[in-house]
């Protein structure tokens, strides 16, 4: 299946469907822009305007920004949280959830404001797709907001003009993703696992990254069948890679320690790094396993940032930004 949105930019609702979604109680929406986690990424080529060719599995972990807009007669952005402070250099106009607003605006007409809230909870130039994942939730709660909405492949499209991962975190689901970002498929399903996503504080440009690789192109190497748990889900990934890691560790030598540290913890099955770094996740089976290694990794590593998640399946990004369970 390629290029497929669920709910809700499909325009249905929790609201529509009469749900109990707090979403639209003070007219607030409220939605959830979850970490973007690159289980392989094989760079396959070069397009003749520089971008790369990529062949990636994209899942979305349990931990995530929260995107709050309120009525408002013009569009304005404030950014608070943790890690707002790391956005403080940016001009609040270059901000991928204002330019998402203002395409959003254009490509629908729509002449609403919104006094938007970003609450900074992941790490900025990460490689857990901050930016991306918090414009694709601008447009979904604007969607709503505004009750606007536009055909699948002009939303798609829409996206994919802000940055190459902004399609896949509209998707909202384990994805098989290629092209530059723009070609979407289903993969298998994937079993029940958590993550353990480690960051050892060196923000990374995604350019300088790409800039950084050498070698060969790698080639596409979609997953042929589910794995029945996240052992095999982590023998399924031994065998494919990051194929920008190298490149990473060369601009951030850290990397390469956050890697043998956490595949040396007890219960880890596997660890690499998400998009173009610096942030590495391993992969656990359970939740205990997985906080009971991030426990471990906070005293001997207490200068990293980490976090344990559950990898995500299908979710709606207004019910998990209310905290309600998330769907497998
Ligand atoms: O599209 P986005 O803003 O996320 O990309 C940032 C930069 O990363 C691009 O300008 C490009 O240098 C590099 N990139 C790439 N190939 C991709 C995605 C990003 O070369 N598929």
């Amino acid at each position: 299946m390629e290029q497929t949105l669920t709910r809700p930019a499909s325009g249905a609702t929790q609201q529509d469907k009469g749900g109990s979604s707090a979403t639209f109680v003070d007219g607030t929406v409220r939605v959830a822009a979850p970490a973007k986690v690159n289980l392989t990424l094989h760079v396959t080529g070069r397009r003749d305007d520089g971008y790369h060719l990529l062949h990636s599995l994209v899942v979305f972990a349990g931990l995530f920004d929260r995107v709050i807009l309120e009525p408002a007669d013009r569009l304005s952005l404030e950014v608070v949280g943790p890690n707002a402070s790391a956005l403080a250099g940016v001009p609040t106009d270059d901000n991928i959830v204002l330019r998402a607003a203002w395409a959003l605006a254009a490509a629908t007409g729509s002449r609403k404001g919104a006094r938007i809230t970003l609450h900074k909870m992941l790490p900025v130039a990460a490689g857990i797709g901050g930016g991306s994942t918090d414009a694709a939730a601008a447009l979904h709660g604007l969607m709503r907001l505004w009750d606007v909405r536009l055909p699948t492949d002009r939303l798609l499209q829409l996206a994919g003009g802000l940055g190459a991962d902004v399609p896949v975190c509209l998707r909202g689901r384990p994805t098989e993703m290629s092209g530059v970002g723009e070609i979407l498929r289903e993969p298998p399903p994937l079993p029940a696992a958590w993550l353990l996503l480690v960051n050892p504080g060196v923000p990374l440009s995604t350019p300088q990254v790409f800039k950084a690789r050498s070698g060969d192109f790698g080639k596409d190497m979609p997953l042929s069948e589910a794995p029945r748990d996240a052992a095999a889900l982590a023998s399924a990934l031994a065998v494919r890679r990051n194929d920008l890691t190298a490149a990473a560790i060369s601009l951030v030598p850290e990397i390469g320690r956050v890697l043998a540290t956490m595949a040396a913890l007890p219960g880890c099955l596997l660890s690499r790094m998400s998009g173009s770094g610096a942030t590495c996740w391993g992969l656990f089976t359970t939740e205990y396993e997985c906080r009971a290694a991030a426990r471990a990794l906070r005293l001997e590593s207490p200068g990293w940032w980490m976090e344990p998640a559950p990898l995500l399946g299908a979710f709606d990004p207004f019910e998990l930004a209310e905290g309600q369970p998330f769907i497998r």
